[in-house]
């Protein structure tokens, strides 16, 4: 039998059959292309996926009450001296790795390329990749050692991120401390949980949310290489955060201390209805709850303050249970090129089909204690979200040039 039938057939199990729809009005090689797009796509977890969709609204809701927290003003001098070289100690030992999520399409943002070459000045020294690796080397000329840096690309922005990094001179770190890594593609759906077309010869594809992050350190051999090098702590940081202290010192030394698999770093909610997942525990475990699964009063009620950053240290005994755990997926509304039933590409303005994304904070409760460390927003954080408004580009700006003035 030929590849297209047994595909043909395969699909037809699954109800995907319509993938094939225009399969005989194609060039030899775009059919080539489009069964080997159909073959990499693990059918059986598209229909896993589409089922948690149906069943997503009556999901049980958990016991959320707040987590212990400190607060970073509230550190005495000498206890933020020791948590420092406690930091530094463990760098110098080789024991920390940064891991940078920078796979996000950063649709909001609208910029023409991979979030981390927009630049908060007016050249790519300020773009937000040369930020963070200024400040990672700033780290390691304090611990007179070197940080190993993974990146997480996807397949849509790896190439121009590479890129990015040989144009500048690898923003003057050592290559071989560098290690890119690519997360996975997932088809998009639509609300019936059939796989999308975005032409007649190509499925539509978007990155599997940053939870793909651990899968794809499996698979990819950052694991392997974490163990070779016999890594403690991994800093997890987002590309968005224009203020991020990447690998700080004490907050190693704060996550060292506190004996906990997770410790997050926090700001104080700015009002109750901020957009934006809180750390908190769910029936007792370490978790991030997000803003759309709570209602104000339940915040205040609670008085759940501590907004995630997205900063955070994961031992490595808490890695190795995320790794070999799966995730379940959610799904976000989004405008998705597509054509109809006559193979036109149709103008779309408003949300038509589903992002499947998995979110890396879904593994928090297998993680026996999560520390919280609360720090100052107007030192600490400035993500860049859109161009204007809140948690913007804009408000990016303004908040970096203050903090180097000041
Ligand atoms: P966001 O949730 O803000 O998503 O990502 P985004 O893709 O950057 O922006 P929008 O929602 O399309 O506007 C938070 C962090 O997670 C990473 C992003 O790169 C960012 O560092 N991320 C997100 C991934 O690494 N992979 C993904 O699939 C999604």
């Amino acid at each position: 039998m030929n590849k297209y039938k047994i595909l043909k057939g395969k699909l037809t199990q699954y109800h995907q059959e319509h993938l094939l729809s225009f399969f005989h009005q194609l060039k030899p090689g775009e059919q080539e292309k489009l069964l080997e797009q159909i073959e990499g796509i693990d059918l059986q977890e598209m229909e896993v996926a589409s089922r948690q969709f149906t069943s997503h609204r009556i999901q049980q809701q958990a016991k959320i009450t707040p987590i212990d927290y400190e607060s970073m003003p509230h550190l005495s001098k000498t206890r933020r001296k020791k948590l420092e070289e406690c930091g530094l100690e463990r760098i110098k030992a080789g024991k920390v790795a940064v891991l940078l999520l920078a796979g996000g399409q950063g649709t909001r943002l609208g910029h023409d390329g991979p979030k981390g070459t927009v630049s908060l000045g007016d050249s790519s020294d300020q773009s937000l990749f040369a930020l963070q690796a200024k400040r990672l080397r700033a780290v390691e000329e304090k611990a007179g050692a070197k940080i190993p840096w993974y990146i997480m690309t996807s397949p849509s922005n790896d190439d121009e991120t590479k890129a990015f990094f040989t144009k500048n001179d690898y923003f003057q770190c050592d290559p071989k401390q560098i290690y890119f890594f690519q997360q996975e593609l997932i088809p998009t759906i639509t609300s019936a949980g059939k796989m999308i077309l975005e032409s007649q010869s190509e499925i539509s594809m978007a990155p599997n949310g940053n939870g793909g992050l651990f899968s794809s350190m499996k698979s990819s051999g950052v694991w392997d290489d974490l163990q070779e090098k016999e890594i403690d702590w991994v800093f997890l940081n987002n590309i968005d955060n224009a203020l991020v202290q990447v690998a700080d010192p004490l907050f190693i030394g704060f996550a060292e201390e506190s004996g906990a698999e997770i410790s997050s770093k926090a700001v104080r909610k700015r009002s109750p209805d901020e957009k934006v997942g809180l750390l908190c525990l769910a029936n007792g475990r370490p978790s991030v709850v997000e803003y759309s699964e709570l209602d104000a009063k339940e915040v205040i009620d609670q008085m759940l303050i501590n907004a995630n950053m997205g900063i955070h240290l994961f031992h490595i005994t808490f890695l190795e249970k995320a790794i070999n755990s799966s995730l379940p997926y959610h799904f976000a509304h989004k405008v998705i090129p597509l054509i109809d039933e006559y193979g036109q590409h149709v103008q779309v303005n408003s949300p038509n089909g589903y992002k499947l994304e998995k979110f890396y904070f879904d593994v928090f409760p297998l993680a026996e204690k999560m520390s919280v460390l609360q720090v100052e927003r107007e030192k600490e954080f400035a993500p860049v979200k859109q161009k204007t408004g809140e948690d913007s580009l804009e408000s990016a700006r303004k908040r970096l040039f203050k903090n180097t003035k000041a």
